[in-house]
């Protein structure tokens, strides 16, 4: 596989300032360098252009912070990642907040029947405009690409929905609003809380996670936002919550899917210098992608 690095400076999705510079932290920590040192081909397409029009604006009907600027960058972004797998090539998005799943997830389902997806995120990102309590379009990509909510973000890419509440896996959840819990048992989408990683210890959880997609799905998106990790471990997040999961766990997690091969593309956002200690969380970024992309000590 060949791969493409596409970078999205997109700040717009939630309230904190510097998420725009994750993709030049990540770039810093040498993203394209550790994929070339595993024998990988990779190219820099760059960055996805985000407008700086409508910045801090609340729509006062519906309560959605920047829609049309988040829309606009998420359909240029979309058109991109589809070219990229239209050449035959693997996306790997660099964020940027988690709005900019909509548009990944738009470029890339379109050459799936059933794609799967695999969401590595302390939040489930199910909002809606009417369930979210913050107004932030980071929290309600994965509910975006289901069909839900506002139709300015469940239209990108030009159809809907994306995904099936069916295909998809979340991991590493800890703070769930009251509209995406009753959205998760409603919809019956698998969750993997750190309670059950607890539990059940992460090889179990990708095993069963591995297993539960592998069959009903033509390929597999990994959306990992840095702050499934723990705070301490992944520090430069705008919106941390303490008991994550490991940066141990983490890399095994990330191995077992590279042993697996279910991965065809894949997004690593949220990742913020200015929140960061001498950017260590677009460090851990780095090797992250180095263990997903098959790099083993021996
Ligand atoms: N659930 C909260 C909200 O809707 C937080 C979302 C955090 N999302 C993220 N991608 N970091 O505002
Ligand atoms: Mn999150
Ligand atoms: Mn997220
Ligand atoms: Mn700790």
């Amino acid at each position: 596989k060949n791969i493409s690095v596409i970078g999205v400076p997109m700040d717009l999705g939630q309230t904190r300032r510097g998420v725009d510079m994750g993709p030049s932290a990540i770039r810093y920590a040498g993203i394209v360098e550790r994929i070339e040192r595993l024998g990988i081909a990779v190219q820099d397409e760059g960055n996805i252009q985000i407008g700086l029009g409508e910045r801090y604006h609340t729509d006062p009907e519906t309560n959605l912070k920047n829609l049309k600027a988040v829309a606009k960058g998420n359909e240029s972004l979309a058109a991109k990642v589809d070219e990229v797998i239209e050449n035959g090539r693997f996306p790997l998005v660099l964020g940027g907040d988690h709005s900019i799943a909509i548009g990944t997830l738009a470029g890339v389902a379109k050459h799936y029947q059933n794609l799967g997806v695999i969401w590595y995120d302390a939040h489930g990102d199910l909002n809606t405009a009417d369930t979210s309590p913050s107004g932030n379009i980071h929290g309600m990509p994965l509910a975006a690409s289901l069909g839900l909510g506002h139709e300015v973000l469940t239209s990108i890419g030009g159809y809907s929905p994306k995904i099936k509440p069916e295909n998809i896996v979340i991991i590493g959840a800890r703070s769930l609003d009251e509209g995406e819990r009753e959205l998760i048992k409603e919809k019956g989408i698998k969750v993997y809380t750190m309670h059950e990683i607890d539990r059940l210890g992460m090889t179990k959880v990708m095993e069963e996670t591995i297993e539960y997609l592998k069959s009903k799905t033509d390929g597999i998106h990994l959306s990992l936002d840095l702050d499934g990790l723990d705070p301490h471990d992944a520090p430069g997040v705008g919106t941390p919550v303490i008991g994550g999961i490991s940066y141990r766990e983490s890399h095994l997690a990330m191995e077992m899917l590279a042993e697996a091969e279910v991965i065809t593309s894949a997004e690593f956002v949220e990742v913020n210098p200015i929140l960061d200690e001498k950017n260590k969380t677009a460090t851990v970024a780095v090797a992250l992608i180095g263990s997903l992309l098959g790099d083993k000590l021996l």
